[in-house]
């Protein structure tokens, strides 16, 4: 065999798949709308490319440590502290090559043969991925549509065995859209604490929640699970940076975090040294106002595209944060993939297959393209499932 088991097994990710073949219509001159998208469509704010710019200048062009140079890793302590009333030192922080990278290296560090992990079903697409590659077992545990697709306490419990280690919990969710509040943390934490795992809390969505909501990292409830937590963050989603590759973890743990900084100096070594900087600024001026404008659109966009799916008759999941809607299917008779690609084809729509995510009855569209695309793209939808 060529390619070695552990790796002929990944499968690519539907949402590339998708988004190339969108990408591949659009190229060939065709009005395709996208709602596939898995990231903001504004610029990075230009305040942080000078900051890039700067750093090129000035020369910070050759390697930094390998979890990332000090003043950023000073400047997300901050931020944990002053965001998530997070108290974290500056050595028990990672910075990686975007959150995807913080949460693979979070899962090579703790999970090996035999080892157990739970992950809410729907969940994001890499995730069983990253636990096959450790060569541990997923866990799938499935959610409820009639509880905003949360975990729930008793559903935890009755898939813990001795072998579990690891539950990856996700707030604000992709593809729900689901914010866990306080409360309903507190239940799983109990859980958690209880059978002494371990939880990555992935709250890379942080900053986009609606309604007035706010969102509350799991490890600032209490002490003891403050030191079971691996906090995962990064610049991508809050300031439009997905290209810049820079993500962070934070965990209490020293060992667990001392083994992370192993891996990435034998791996990627540092975070690209200029990215880092442009993160600095990004995370260390808070600049409110702006923040406070993106959101707004996000919540305008998220209320358009919920106005063109009920004119459409599609029933969802109201997004409580990130930038998704995640659409029942169920009752066109089609699965996700023949829905997805009958829509590209037929009506130029680009959605994603709900299957990518465990739901084969759903599809996930991204409002993260502006109000004309949304009504446009939803009258198509509309229509499309009128000719169905
Ligand atoms: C739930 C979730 N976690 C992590 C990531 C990865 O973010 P990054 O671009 O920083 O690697 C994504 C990106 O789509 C995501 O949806």
């Amino acid at each position: 065999m060529k390619v070695a088991q552990r790796v002929v097994k990944i499968t690519p990710s539907l949402t590339l798949v998708i988004t190339s073949q969108a990408k591949k219509m659009m190229a060939q001159g065709q009005a395709v709308v996208n709602f596939a998208g898995g990231e903001p469509d504004f610029d990075t704010p230009e305040y942080i490319k000078k900051a890039a710019i700067k750093a090129i200048e000035e020369g910070f062009t050759k390697y930094t440590p390998a979890t990332g140079f000090p003043l950023l890793k000073e400047a997300i302590s901050r931020k944990f502290l002053r965001d998530n009333k997070l108290c974290y030192d500056p050595t028990q922080i990672v910075v990686n090559c975007g959150a995807k990278h913080s949460i693979y290296s979070i899962v090579q560090a703790l999970c090996e043969k035999g080892d157990e992990v739970i992950i809410p079903s729907p969940y994001w697409v890499s995730y069983p991925e990253m636990v096959a590659l450790a060569q541990a077992k997923t866990r799938f545990v499935n959610t409820d549509p009639g509880n905003n697709f949360k975990l729930e306490p008793k559903a935890l419990k009755r898939n813990i065995t001795a072998k579990t280690k690891l539950l990856i919990l996700n707030s604000p969710a992709n593809p729900t859209g689901s914010v866990y509040s306080k409360k309903e943390l507190q239940e799983i934490i109990d859980t958690v604490l209880k059978h002494k795992l371990y939880i990555i809390s992935d709250e890379i969505y942080e900053k986009l929640v609606y309604d007035g909501k706010k969102h509350v990292s799991c490890a600032s409830l209490d002490k003891s699970i403050f030191a079971r937590t691996i906090v995962v963050n990064g610049v991508s989603k809050s300031f439009a940076m997905t290209g810049w590759r820079i993500g962070y973890l934070a965990c209490a743990d020293k060992e667990i975090i001392k083994a992370i900084g192993n891996l990435q100096s034998h791996s990627t070594s540092n975070p690209c040294s200029i990215s880092q900087k442009a993160a600095l600024v990004a995370i260390s001026s808070a600049k409110d106002a702006l923040m406070q404008k993106m959101v707004k659109t996000f919540e305008d966009r998220r209320n358009c595209m919920m106005e063109g799916l009920d004119r459409a008759g599609l029933s969802y999941i109201k997004p409580e944060g990130a930038f998704y809607i995640f659409c029942n299917i169920k009752n066109t008779g089609l699965d996700s993939v023949s829905f997805s690609e009958k829509l590209l084809t037929k009506k130029e729509v680009a959605v994603i297959p709900g299957v990518a995510f465990g739901r084969d009855d759903y599809v996930r569209l991204s409002f993260a393209t502006n109000a004309e695309k949304i009504v446009e793209g939803t009258k198509r939808i509309h229509k499309f499932l009128n000719t169905l």
